[in-house]
């Protein structure tokens, strides 16, 4: 379901590199799945997708259905993990140009003024729901953004406002959870055992994406194929572990950046919840691969330039779907004066499957080494798929250099900096 075609990358990497690393690979694989290894509380999402509970599910369905009856936006406050999963499958399965029935907007993930006001305009009129969505329950910027959306709510639905406001949270923990009982909200858990950035697959995601009409079931049947074909030990035959072999040892011959790159627009937003993931998982004690992303025809137009011939600590990972689903024709034209002609019996798709594989050439030669992942298509199926693969290739390549995947200690420093400087009672600057 995802294939990794190594034929761009082999050239920048010996065969031994990989096999040295194959125990290594075995041992993480073994530690992971027996819940040993580090941060091993955490590890709740690798058999989440076969382990949801059916009761649950269709709960959460039936709440997306009296959401869509009732409310034509949805708002979703939450920052990281608790909202780049949702817009990532949203956009990547949604229309380019407007949306279905109920549209997803978001707030918390910013503490800006102007994007405030801007949403508070927006939703002036509409037939409005909530779904503050934050796991620890304190994170400040989603905790403000409810306050104020919270806020208006009342002041615009009186007591109903109480029936529009939906919070996914921790079973007991957080300022968000005594909110929540003292007001008597419909709530969704958020499993103890899945972080943020692991944890699409859960009510996180599903709630606003079935809201949004997303399949999500088709979404959990893509991810736990995911979870059952990757389920192997052995690097070479396991893709998400080939992936995160070759990252490991690109990085170690000083290949530091990982550029993500699509020939699909609508991979902007799954782009950054890739980079969430990559990033906050491996970066730390001084470790690991600095995950960007280009969006390609687009980019060949500003960044290719730099990938083509800038500094060489670049590593680039492609995402090719393999499948026409348009089948958008390039029409004839008896005068040609753009000379297009040549065009003519291929579609949109083969043309950009030459632009990508154009690319890769001209990036290899540039010094560039490219991995390029097959997805089949955009469908929720795949999509789920695709998820599970990143985050099992994600947790075994911070195992493979010795971190834990799972923490996030570094984000930790400026909260505390803020909160003594903007005077929270208890973090007082101490002489
Ligand atoms: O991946 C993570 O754990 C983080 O990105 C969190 O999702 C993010 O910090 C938000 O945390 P919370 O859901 O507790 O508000």
């Amino acid at each position: 379901m995802v294939t990794l075609n190594d034929k761009y990358v082999k050239g920048f990497v010996e065969q031994e590199e990989l096999t040295a690393l194959k125990a290594f690979v075995e041992v993480a694989h073994q530690n992971m799945h027996s819940k040993t290894a580090l941060g091993s509380d955490y590890l709740g999402w690798l058999d989440w997708p076969s382990k949801m509970d059916e009761a649950e599910l269709t709960r959460i369905e039936e709440t997306a259905l009296q959401i869509r009856e009732k409310a034509n936006v949805l708002v979703v406050i939450g920052i990281g993990g608790s909202y780049l999963g949702t817009k990532a499958v949203n956009e990547l399965l949604g229309s380019s140009f407007g949306f279905g029935e109920t549209e997803i907007v978001y707030a918390g993930q910013n503490i800006s003024g102007k994007y405030m006001e801007d949403l508070l305009t927006y939703l002036k009129g509409k037939n409005v729901a909530l779904n503050v969505i934050s796991k620890s329950g304190t994170t400040t910027e989603p905790a403000i953004a409810f306050r104020t959306l919270r806020t208006w709510m009342y002041e615009t639905y009186g007591e109903e406002a109480k029936e529009r406001i939906f919070a996914t949270t921790d079973k007991t923990g957080g300022a968000l959870r005594k909110n929540v009982d003292a007001n008597g909200y419909v709530s969704f858990e958020i499993p103890g055992d899945v972080g943020g950035r692991y944890s699409v697959l859960t009510a996180v995601g599903l709630l606003p994406l079935a809201v949004a009409g997303v399949d999500i079931r088709a979404l959990l049947k893509g991810a736990e194929q995911a979870e059952q074909e990757l389920q192997n030990a052995d690097l070479f035959s396991n893709a998400a572990y080939t992936y995160a072999a070759y990252r490991q040892i690109l990085n170690s011959r000083g290949y530091s950046v990982e550029v993500l790159a699509s020939f699909e627009p609508s991979m902007s937003a799954f782009h950054e919840w890739w980079k969430q993931l990559f990033g906050e998982s491996e970066g730390k004690q001084g470790k690991g691969v600095f995950p960007a992303s280009v969006v390609y025809s687009t980019d060949l137009h500003s960044m290719g330039q730099y990938m083509q011939n800038g500094r060489r600590m670049l590593f680039e990972t492609m995402i090719r779907f393999t499948e026409d689903q348009q089948n958008s024709q390039i029409p004839f034209d008896e005068n040609d004066e753009d000379g297009l002609n040549y065009l003519t019996d291929k579609t949109l798709h083969e043309v950009n499957m030459q632009a990508l594989e154009a690319t890769a050439l001209a990036h290899v030669e540039g010094g560039v080494p490219v991995i390029t992942l097959d997805v089949g298509k955009i469908d929720a199926h795949h999509v789920g798929y695709l998820t599970y693969f990143f985050m099992k290739s994600c947790a075994m390549s911070a195992y493979l250099s010795g971190v834990n995947p799972f923490d996030q200690p570094g984000v930790e420093l400026y909260k505390q900096n803020m909160f003594q400087l903007l005077g929270k009672p208890g973090y007082e600057k101490k002489d």
